[in-house]
């Protein structure tokens, strides 16, 4: 998880690698980017769901402490609910403070052309860390190379959602106390879904998890990342029906057809509620542990009569995982005692 040095031309360089290190055996988040769940292995996934299950234990009045005179920016360039509302209220529930830009397109000097990266050097005098959201691919490395202080990818495009990713691990975790020698379910869209190739490359980090993709034809993943993934040793096994899926899953994870990637519409409109997260299917196929998950939002892909179900967990310790999951993460990049 070590910042990128492309070449080191001064001693300040070297002794920055030097230190670095050293750090990393303490605390491998320290000063760290989140970009991709390629960054992981496994001893900083488990370090990182075990000081979540300390902190979800705290005093909130302790917490306040960690975070004090620390400031976030948060930059969001596509529309978000949950990914940044908890984080905004992770870092102020550690006792940190924010500067946000919703829609900076509008309301920011984006719409006079500013450049992404001289935005991000205008935040980096003012913040401690910076977490962004953009619609295209690869964003958040640019921005990741352009400042020295840390920076966390909250959705690029198609691309990954790796702190939505890291929180529906620890969902997982936390129920089956294992993350290896898992069997799961993707359903929905596996081509465009940034959090369905961010949990995968998770998932494919801890050996034996086979997960099965149902997708309509039109939005498998793409065949570059099927192969990629597939090599790393995940067992990927694409279905196309319902009457396909296996028994026993420990997870479904249900995702939206991402509308806002689809250029032309009426394909959009032929495939969105392809498959249906029912009530009928659920009590026909789920096992009696099976996680009912989906990062949301939801547009029909789940009936709102699954939501009483008590396997289901997308409205309820999902979100609240995600909160979690980024306080941890935010004390151990920021590494606040
Ligand atoms: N899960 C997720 O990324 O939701 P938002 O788009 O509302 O942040």
């Amino acid at each position: 998880m070590l910042k990128p040095i492309k070449s080191i031309t001064s001693y300040s360089q070297l002794y920055r690698l030097i230190k670095d290190i050293f750090r990393n055996f303490s605390n491998p988040f320290e000063g760290k980017d989140v970009i991709s769940l390629d960054q992981f292995d496994k001893t900083s996934i488990i370090r990182l769901f075990k000081e979540t299950e300390e902190l979800k234990k705290s005093n909130p009045k302790e917490l306040l402490e960690i975070l004090k005179g620390k400031v976030a920016a948060l930059v969001f360039f596509e529309p978000s609910t949950r990914t940044f509302s908890s984080n905004t209220a992770a870092f102020k529930r550690l006792g940190g403070q924010t500067i946000e830009h919703q829609n900076p397109l509008v309301t920011s000097s984006a719409v006079k052309g500013e450049s992404i990266e001289d935005m991000a050097k205008m935040l980096e005098q003012y913040c401690d860390v910076i977490v962004m959201r953009h619609p295209i691919k690869g964003t958040l490395e640019k921005v990741a190379e352009a400042v020295e202080i840390p920076v966390i990818n909250a959705g690029d495009g198609i691309g990954e959602h790796p702190t939505q990713a890291l929180l529906d691990m620890f969902t997982i975790w936390e129920k089956f106390k294992k993350l290896n020698g898992l069997k799961g379910l993707m359903a929905g869209d596996m081509l465009n879904g940034r959090t369905v190739h961010s949990v995968i490359r998770g998932l494919s980090i801890f050996p034996g998890n086979t997960i099965y993709l149902l997708s309509p034809k039109e939005l498998r993943l793409s065949r570059e990342e099927f192969k990629l993934y597939s090599e790393r040793g995940i067992k990927l096994i694409e279905i196309e029906s319902t009457k396909d899926i296996p028994p026993d899953c420990n997870f479904w994870y249900w995702t939206r057809v991402q509308k806002e990637r689809f250029s032309d519409k009426r394909v959009y409109e032929r495939l969105k509620l392809s498959f249906i997260l029912t009530k009928k299917l659920v009590n026909g196929k789920a096992g009696k542990n099976t996680l009912l998950m989906h990062p949301l939002p939801r547009v029909g892909e789940i009936e709102t009569a699954v939501d009483a179900d008590k396997r289901a967990v997308y409205l309820t310790t999902e979100p609240k995982n995600g909160m979690y999951v980024r306080m941890t993460l935010f004390k151990l990049i920021l590494n606040n005692k």
